[in-house]
């Protein structure tokens, strides 16, 4: 209950034995099928950090006291597993893309968790995803790989003050989907909580409800992630 995202960081790097016990929590996590179909890449490379400063538009990324990038990987088992066309086939299938999406995302935030435990802060990134032909060139990923998600994490240097979530009865529903009206009391209420919260925040305070952030969001524009079909038909998914 006490997550919130960290953004500046002190310049104490992680150690390698905090490095690995995250991980140690990544692999202990649920994994589909038991296929272990996802990996992590630790970039330590000052350019490479830049470069991935450059794609998500966060330099700050840089300062963190680790970056790992999870990425869903049918690739290994690729490898391991007796080649036959029907092993081939089912590995470039949608459901094997999303069992490697699950297995990454689930693993993200098992290290953001297991972080948050040691003291750690860390701000997952989707935006690696701006540019994802350059990631995959970046990280040298194979077919059958796609990076999921970064994650930025370290010592944290500030403390954001808790973003309200939605009131349970608007996202938790009994039986079967309830929806919600935009003059829902529970939405209104949760509408002023958040124009609240964004004006009374120590950092970039604004005037915004729920409902217009979520506007704001949809009105950006789609194409600003279209290389994310190309690199997952690039790396051997969705062609058919
Ligand atoms: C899938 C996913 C992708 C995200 N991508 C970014 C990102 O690219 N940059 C960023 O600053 N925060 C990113 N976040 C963090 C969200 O902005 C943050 O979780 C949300 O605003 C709620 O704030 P809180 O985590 O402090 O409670 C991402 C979170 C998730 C779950």
């Amino acid at each position: 209950m006490a997550h919130r995202s960290i953004r500046q960081f002190t310049p104490e790097k992680l150690t390698d034995a905090e490095i690995h016990t995250l991980v140690d929590a990544a692999q202990h996590a649920a994994t589909s099928t038991f296929s272990q179909q996802a990996s992590i890449i630790s970039v330590t490379d000052p350019a490479k950090l830049a470069t991935l400063g450059d794609i998500t538009g966060h330099h700050w990324l840089e300062r963190a006291g680790h970056y790992f990038v999870f990425v869903a990987d049918q690739y290994r088992n690729q490898q391991l597993a007796p080649q036959n066309a029907t092993t081939t086939a089912n590995l470039h299938s949608l459901d094997k893309l999303l069992a490697g999406i699950f297995d990454a995302t689930i693993m993200t935030q098992t290290v953001v968790t297991a972080g948050e435990s040691l003291g750690l802060g860390s701000t997952i990134m989707g935006s690696i995803l701006n540019d994802v032909p350059r990631l995959i060139d970046l990280l040298d990923l194979p077919e059958l790989t796609f990076p999921v998600l970064g994650l930025a994490i370290g010592h944290p240097a500030e403390q954001p003050e808790h973003k309200p979530r939605l009131p349970q009865d608007l996202m938790h529903f009994t039986n079967g989907y309830q929806t919600i009206t935009p003059t829902d009391p529970s939405l209104v209420a949760y509408n002023q909580l958040i124009k609240v919260y964004y004006q009374q925040r120590t950092t970039n305070q604004r005037e915004e409800t729920f409902s217009h952030h979520i506007a704001t969001e949809l009105s950006r524009d789609p194409q600003q992630r279209a290389g994310i079909l190309t690199g997952l038909q690039q790396q051997g998914w969705l062609q058919g």
